[in-house]
């Protein structure tokens, strides 16, 4: 069977194909064509969701077109797209041109959660089995949640953040020392030459003994550690951005585990923007061998964390509800149930 995905919930324009065979799970990806208006918002700190809208329609088909090149829109069976939660005039854009498809093509029209999306790119290219229950962590740019999963779509939300995600505080400290927007990756590369224990930084909610999180105070606290430097060199925002990234992390895994440990799955997941992070990837290794927890950590490829529509399509596939195409909706709000 091959899907055809489309992406387009913030500001990513994304389209992808993928195959899958009748007698295993596997999930081959034939294209993944993403294209990203990030450099404009880099300009002005942040999404301007009219400007990321307008960027959205002068892409779709273009990638779309790519993401086909090789294989003709008659031999796609499914159409899957992205519904929510994002940007309303973003989501539109993907989800009218797959309803225009689904309606002139006769195919059928699999809604997608993008959130399902970031648990699903795991399952991308895959040579072996997930094995349920599964606990998975995502971390992206809008959003911090942990969640159980009993099998394929069986997903039961266990906590997620109360205020900023874990991605938009890596924007925000990074607004505060003047990166560029976005500045994870950025902090993540600067860390390398910093000390993480130069700051002492808040660990927000790390002993609250569920599974919430909160970075608002994180970057209260940098902003008042900014507020008291004299000269911001690059000594300093090094040790900022190391010191940021740890506290961080040390969040993201202590809260992890502690759903590993009360839950006792048979797979850990991770997914999302934040999941690119290598520090973050090697330090929950790590510790989930140091806590003598054996089992199977599955983190996607670093271009499969970001926004991509390889991850909505497989999502489709192992989910595959679809809807007469006058019944798809966008659905900025849409989250886990
Ligand atoms: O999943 P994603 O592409 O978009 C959303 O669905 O939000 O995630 C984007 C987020 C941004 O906040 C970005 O700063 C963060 O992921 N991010 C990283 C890294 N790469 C991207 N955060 C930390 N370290 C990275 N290497
Ligand atoms: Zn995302």
């Amino acid at each position: 069977m091959r899907i055809l995905g489309i992406e387009t919930s913030c500001d990513e324009t994304a389209a992808a194909v993928i195959e899958t065979d009748k007698n295993s799970d596997r999930v081959r990806l034939i294209s993944n064509i993403i294209s990203s208006s990030l450099p404009l918002h880099s300009k002005t700190g942040g999404i301007i969701p009219e400007v990321a809208a307008r960027e959205q329609i002068k892409y779709i088909i273009p990638v779309i077109e790519k993401a086909i090149k090789n294989i003709p829109l008659t031999q796609i069976d499914k159409i899957a797209v992205t519904i929510g939660p994002g940007l309303i005039g973003s989501l539109l854009v993907g989800v009218e041109t797959a309803k225009t498809l689904s309606f002139v093509l006769n195919k059928p029209l699999i809604p997608v959660n993008h959130l399902f999306g970031h648990i699903y790119a795991n399952w991308v290219g895959l040579k072996e089995e997930i094995n349920f229950p599964a606990i998975a962590l995502v971390v992206s740019g809008g959003h911090t949640d942990l969640v159980l999963m009993e099998s394929h779509g069986k997903i039961k939300w266990l906590g997620g953040t109360r205020d900023d995600a874990a991605g938009e505080a890596f924007d925000k400290i990074g607004r505060l020392l003047n990166l560029s927007y976005p500045a994870g990756s950025l902090i993540e590369k600067l860390a390398k030459d910093g000390n993480p224990n130069a700051y002492n930084l808040p660990r927000p909610m790390i002993d609250s003994n569920d599974f919430d999180f909160s970075f608002s105070g994180l970057k209260t606290a940098i902003l008042r550690e900014v507020n008291t430097i004299k000269k911001l060199d690059n000594k300093k925002i090094s040790d900022l951005c190391a010191s940021s990234q740890q506290a961080i992390l040390e969040v993201l895994i202590k809260k992890t585990l502690f759903a590993v440990k009360r839950f006792n799955p048979k797979s850990l997941l991770l997914g999302g923007g934040v999941a690119a992070n290598q520090r973050l990837r090697d330090t929950l290794a790590i510790s989930l061998i140091n806590n003598n927890l054996s089992l199977k950590l599955l983190i996607p490829e670093k271009i499969l964390c970001t926004d991509n529509a390889a991850m909505i399509a497989t999502a489709a596939y192992f989910n595959s509800a679809d809807l007469p195409w006058k019944k798809v909706n966008a659905n900025p709000e849409l989250y886990f149930d």
